[in-house]
Parts: C-alpha cells; structure tokens; sequence
C-alpha cells in the first residue's frame, strides 16, 4: 500500500523539524520545504536512516507574494495526493510598530497568514474531494490575546490563523478533512532569536516548554481530530486568562511582557 504524504513547512529547524520526525515514525511520507535547504538535507538523511522515509525537498523563501502558489505547484509536480498540510513556517518580530521595518512587517503578513491561507486554499479540493485529510496551522499562545504592544503585528497574524483554523474546521465538520491548530506558549527555538524576543521579560522569565513536547502534543491532537491544542498546563490556563477580565488588563500585562530590557 501506498504511504500517505505530509507536507510540512518550515522543518528546517524547532517544531517543524520534530513534527517531521513524528511523521516519519509513523510512515509518512514527506515534502518539506525551508529556505535553508543544507538542514533539510541533513534531515532527510536522518529519517532516510532511521525508517526508510521517502523525503522530497522544496527550497524555497515562502515570505513573499503568491509564495503559496508558486509552493503548490512544486507540491503538486512531486505529488496532488497530500494526506496532511502542516503550515508551521512562521516568524515574529520584538518591534515597537512606528520603528519597525516595513519591509520586516510585510514578509511576516505574507509568511504567516497569505502563504499559510494560499496553500490550504490549493490543498483542500483534493482533500475534499476525497473525504479524507488532515491540515494543522501553527499558530500561537499570542492568538488568544487581544493583542501584543511591541510585537503588535505578529500577534494580529496569530489571532488570524487561529480565527481561520476555527472557521475552516466549521465549514469541513462532517466531513472527513479536519482542522487542527497548535498554540503553542514559550518553546525553545531559534524563533527567540530570529524575533529578537531574547530580552523580553516572556522569554527571560518563562521557561520555554521544548519543541519535541510541543510537536508531539499537536501531532497527537491533530491524529485525534482536536480543534485547538495549547500544549502546556500554564499555557492552557494562559489561553483562557484574557476571557476573564477586561481587554485593557490583558494588554498591559502583554505590554510589560513584551518589553525589552537589555
Ligand atoms: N518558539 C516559540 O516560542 C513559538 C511560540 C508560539 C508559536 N510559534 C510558532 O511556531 C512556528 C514554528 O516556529 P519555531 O518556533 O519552530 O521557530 P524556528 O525554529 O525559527 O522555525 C521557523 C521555520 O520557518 C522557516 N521559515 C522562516 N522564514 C521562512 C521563509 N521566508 N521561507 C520559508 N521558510 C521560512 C524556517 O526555515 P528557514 O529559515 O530555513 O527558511 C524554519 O524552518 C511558527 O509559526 C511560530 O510562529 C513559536
């Protein structure tokens, strides 16, 4: 029998890398797409080692417009049968809005939500019309927030996919493609880094929970059909805290979370 396909992007590195590996051990097939593409090299030989995965790689910058065609068509030039869609790629920025590169903002508005919204959008026909596929977006703690002063951007992108995830999942229920979204909390990536959110009170003070837990918590939600998954008990709780009182004492406490200190 033939394997199933997971599409994964972003793999080259943190959770997507070890959602990779979750896909393997259990027989999945694999494209993964990263724009560093000596990671994901390294990666295919690893899974090809350890349980004969088939890994097909896609080099390619998806921050930028029509990225998510341009993927789907090389997605669709190995394979049209993708079984599940991971949109996991995604970046943030630690910037007040007024000073923050514009060129920065729009590469995370077309990484995180239009590439992500684009591939679902040419993945889902086959899914559909097969009754059967799964899809699992990233999106983040930060979704739940009524927003994020000093990361401002990043968290409307989150709210977005969140919002997205829990629409889409509505319009497929009865069907048999199911929608999963993965919030995670503080994990220990490069992504505290290349947000240079290292000197924010959130990731000084939290303990970053690590990407293998996280990875595994949204692949096993996403094999059981869960709608949201918010790894983590102080996470869980963090996800309901903005219901419980007023919007402006969520977004101060954001806001002294968010600053940086040197
Ligand atoms: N770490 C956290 O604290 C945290 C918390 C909540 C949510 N998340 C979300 O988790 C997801 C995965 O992030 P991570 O924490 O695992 O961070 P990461 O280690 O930095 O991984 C990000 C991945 O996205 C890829 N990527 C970034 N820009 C890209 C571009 N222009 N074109 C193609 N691929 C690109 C990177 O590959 P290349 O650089 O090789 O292109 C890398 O594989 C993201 O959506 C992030 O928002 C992270």
């Amino acid at each position: 029998m033939k394997n199933k396909t997971a599409v994964i992007t972003g793999a080259s590195s943190g959770i997507g890398m070890e959602l990779a590996r979750l896909f393997a051990a259990d027989g999945y097939d694999l494209i993964v797409t990263a724009r560093r593409v000596e990671l994901l090299q390294k990666l295919s030989d690893e899974l090809m080692k350890a349980y004969g995965t088939s890994v097909r790689i896609i080099q390619m910058d998806i921050a930028q417009p029509y990225a998510g065609e341009a993927l789907w068509k090389a997605i669709s030039d190995i394979t049209p049968d993708i079984e599940v869609l991971v949109n996991n790629a995604g970046v943030g920025d630690s910037s007040d809005f007024a000073t923050e590169s514009p060129e920065v903002i729009e590469r995370m508005i077309h990484l995180n939500i239009s590439t992500l919204t684009a591939l679902t959008r040419h993945a889902l026909p086959q899914m559909v019309k097969r009754d059967s596929g799964k899809i699992l977006n990233v999106a983040s703690l930060a979704g739940y927030q009524p927003g994020g002063p000093g990361m401002a951007v990043y968290y409307a992108t989150k709210s977005y996919v969140l919002s997205f995830s829990r629409s889409l999942r509505s319009e497929l229920s009865g069907s048999g493609v199911s929608v999963t979204v993965l919030c995670p909390g503080a994990t220990a990536t490069e992504f505290e880094q290349t947000a240079s959110a290292q000197n924010t009170l959130l990731f000084k003070w939290s303990k970053p929970m690590d990407a293998k837990t996280v990875a595994l918590a949204g692949y096993r939600g996403m094999q059981r059909g869960c709608g949201e998954v918010v790894p983590g008990l102080l996470n869980k709780f963090l996800a309901v805290s903005p219901k419980l009182g007023p919007a402006a004492i969520a977004l101060a406490v954001n806001k002294a979370l968010l600053a940086r200190r040197s």
